[in-house]
């Protein structure tokens, strides 16, 4: 994904970090209404780390990317957070977190064998007792396809808009499609139009649920609010059994 690789550090003016408070607040609140004691977090696919520069005056953060432009780009946002290159179905870091937090990038994991991966790992890296977050766009339930667009001017000159077009081929099988057209704008330079396909993953509610009690989580799901875009995700919650 162009997104993700060459197009990395242009990420911040596709979506910017400061649009994240409230959404990130949301995530504050129901890691610590779950575990008021919790310090400690792990990020899998934490991308510009959006997120994760809210996160981080709440929780010692540690994000994890299969990225290395991702990670670049984080770490000049984060550079107080401790980043590791992995990917979210593999990663073992041989240590135990508080919280393991996942939003977005679980979008990208589009078999029911990769999220169980993914959950897996999050059962590995969390103290018995701890608490793991999923925030995905949407579940099959909740799915809805459509267009959007957005974008942001730098600070340096340079200057993004896109749209994102979302559909979904085949509503009997677990993925949907994105294409995005990006128009990139940078001095002395005549503008470009990148185009970029991802092929994202969409579960029903109850797989959620099952995959987490089948991992070892006590799991319980916290319906979004598609009127609002700061709370429109479904939250999953499992806590690790002790
Ligand atoms: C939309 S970005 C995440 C942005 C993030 N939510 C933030 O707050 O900045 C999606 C990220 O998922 C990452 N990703 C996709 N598949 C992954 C995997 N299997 N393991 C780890 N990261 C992955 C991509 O590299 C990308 O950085």
């Amino acid at each position: 994904m162009r997104l993700y690789g060459d197009l990395a550090p242009w990420f911040h003016l596709l979506t910017s970090p400061a649009d994240y408070e409230v959404e990130a607040a949301r995530y504050r609140d129901e890691i610590l209404g779950a575990l008021p004691e919790a310090r400690t977090l792990l990020e899998l696919g934490s991308g510009g780390g959006n997120n994760a520069s809210h996160l981080r005056t709440h929780f010692s953060c540690t994000l994890s990317d299969l990225s290395p432009q991702m990670l670049s780009l984080s770490r000049t946002l984060n550079p107080e957070c401790e980043h590791v290159l992995g990917d979210m179905r593999t990663l073992r870091l041989g240590r135990q977190f508080d919280v393991v937090f996942v939003h977005d990038a679980v979008m990208y994991l589009a078999s029911e064998d990769e999220l169980r991966a993914c959950l897996g790992t999050a059962y590995a890296h969390l103290r018995p007792g701890g608490v793991a977050l999923f925030a995905p766009d949407f579940t099959r339930e909740t799915f809805v396809p459509g267009t959007d667009h957005g974008g942001h001017d730098g600070t340096d000159g340079r200057a993004l808009r896109y749209l994102e077009w979302t559909t979904d081929p085949d509503p009997a099988d677990t993925t949907f499609e994105v294409d995005y057209a990006v128009c990139l704008h940078e001095p002395g330079q005549p503008p470009r139009v990148v185009h970029d396909h991802h092929v994202e993953g969409l579960f029903p509610e109850h797989t959620w649920l099952h995959l987490l009690e089948a991992v070892g989580f006590a799991a319980r799901l916290v319906p979004g609010d598609p009127a609002d875009d700061d709370r429109s995700q479904p939250l999953f919650v499992g806590r690790r059994r002790l």
